[in-house]
């Protein structure tokens, strides 16, 4: 076969590459996705050549106008590919010099796939991370609404609070809401920290070691908004920390979206009956005509798996590898794109659920005044008698093991004991029980209350760290 001129090394291997090798190499299906990361790449890295006196002002101009050009073409969706375009990398080149001609093929002048796709892809991460925690705070404000409607403070929804999914004491359905805003919260903090350290050009490290010519990585790290540029061109190249951690981000985050849905299964059942949703936002069955399915909830929980499975699969291709690039690593664009991808749908439909849904005030609040939610008051009641918590602990428990075998009310027992009387059985009374959780960060109407401007307060501290990342 005669030298093929349409592949990157035909000199080396005139050849060309065999059909089997470019279907089992090539990552332009995926690898699409970061046109417009590598066209700001080249940008900084045209300039970066005419500052080095490598390309001509007049060169400079001719390829600035050809990625222009191919800007236009990918947002208009009328970019061609050809067959030997085996990575997004490769194909913008090749449309730059077919416009360009000789200056086109200055391009690549200084500069390897390897610091090119590494710096394309910290642009994607950079941005597409954004996005994500820009969803979260829509999903934490709707978590926040939902709280207000049930209100914070005195008059508040409440429900039993479980542990070991039993009941255990009643809370404010605000702070039971707000509690997953919380976690949530730090998810977004989280990605704004992977951000700030994926934000390092590593433009100019070449393949691996650095140039012969005199280019300067800090200006064109600037010009991409980077924090600063590499120091260690071996490093810079084969690092995909950045992935990992962004990966590791949202399957924590996607573990927290599981147990929201988790919870919102068990409530939207007959037997729970905590929660309805909007019909816009539940399933019916093909077969069964009664169903009113969450499998909005559902999805957010099964997600999670695949989100955990992008991490590892990472992780364990990063494992073996020496410095520096290694051809491995293009394995971490898929898990990238496929976790935020997910992970922004996810959150967009359950903000969508939450805020649609209505609860059921009446079933929470009747599950809350199970008398036995309140054993726990009746013996600091005891303690605030003076008596040992163990000790108030064992009478109380005694009197409900009296109440579950006899199947007296535990009010009744309370009032004739002689441990505690009338005044203690008044705090079994329905809708007491919540308003006896009074302690800093408690679940009752106080401190709850107290909480929502915290809240907000760590609401507004996200968006700053936001918008100031926004701002690059
Ligand atoms: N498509 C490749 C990747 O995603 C680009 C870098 C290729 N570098 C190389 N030396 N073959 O990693």
């Amino acid at each position: 076969m005669a030298s093929d001129p349409g592949h990157l090394w035909h000199g080396r291997l005139p050849t060309g590459p065999a059909e089997e090798l470019m279907a089992f190499t090539a990552s332009l299906p995926f690898d699409r996705h970061l046109w417009h990361d590598d066209i700001t790449g080249s940008r900084a890295h045209v300039n970066g050549l005419e500052r080095a006196g490598l390309l001509t002002s007049d060169e400079a101009e001719a390829v600035r106008r050809a990625l222009d050009v191919v800007h236009g073409e990918f947002a208009a969706g009328s970019f061609v590919f050809v067959g030997s375009d085996e990575d997004i990398h490769t194909a913008i080149e090749r449309r730059v010099t077919e416009i360009a001609g000789d200056a086109g093929a200055k391009l690549h002048t200084a500069r390897s796939r390897n610091d090119q796709v590494a710096t394309a892809l910290r642009l994607w991460t950079r941005r597409n991370l954004l996005e994500v925690s820009d969803r979260i705070l829509v999903l934490v404000d709707t978590l926040v609404a939902s709280a207000d409607d049930a209100g914070w403070g005195e008059g508040g929804i409440y429900l039993p609070g479980y542990t070991h999914l039993q009941r255990a004491q009643p809370v404010q359905l605000a702070h039971h809401l707000a509690a997953h805003a919380w976690s949530l919260l730090r998810d977004a903090d989280r990605i704004h920290a992977t951000i700030e350290r994926a934000n390092v050009s590593p433009l100019g490290a070449g393949a691996l070691a650095g140039t012969s010519l005199p280019i300067d990585p800090a200006p064109t790290a600037r010009e991409m908004g980077f924090r600063a540029a590499f120091a260690n061109s071996l490093d810079a190249v084969s690092d995909r920390d950045f992935v990992a951690e962004a990966l590791f981000d949202i399957a924590l985050l996607g573990v927290h979206l599981s147990r929201i849905g988790e919870e919102w299964v068990l409530w939207t059942t007959e037997e729970f009956g905590f929660a309805r949703l909007d019909d816009a936002f539940s399933t019916g069955s093909s077969m069964l005509p009664q169903k009113k399915n969450a499998d909005v909830a559902e999805l957010a929980r099964g997600k999670s798996g695949r989100l955990i499975g992008n991490l590892t699969g990472l992780l364990t291709t990063l494992k073996g590898l020496p410095l520096a690039y290694n051809r491995d690593l293009q394995e971490d664009k898929e898990p990238l794109f496929d976790s935020v991808n997910q992970v922004v749908l996810a959150l967009g439909a359950l903000s969508g659920m939450i805020a649609t849904a209505k609860f059921d005030r009446q079933r929470m609040q009747a599950a809350a005044d199970d008398p036995l939610t309140s054993a726990t008051d009746l013996a600091e009641w005891l303690v605030r008698k003076g008596v040992p918590f163990r000790r108030a602990h064992a009478l109380v428990g005694a009197l409900v093991q009296q109440c579950v075998s006899t199947g007296t009310p535990l009010a009744d027992l309370v009032a004739a004991s002689p441990d505690f009387g009338p005044q203690a059985a008044a705090l079994l009374a329905p809708g007491v029980g919540v308003s006896m959780r009074t302690s800093p960060g408690g679940a009752g109407p106080g401190p709850s209350l107290g909480q929502r401007e915290k809240l907000l307060a760590a609401v507004g501290v996200a968006r700053r760290e936001q918008e100031d990342l926004r701002a690059l």
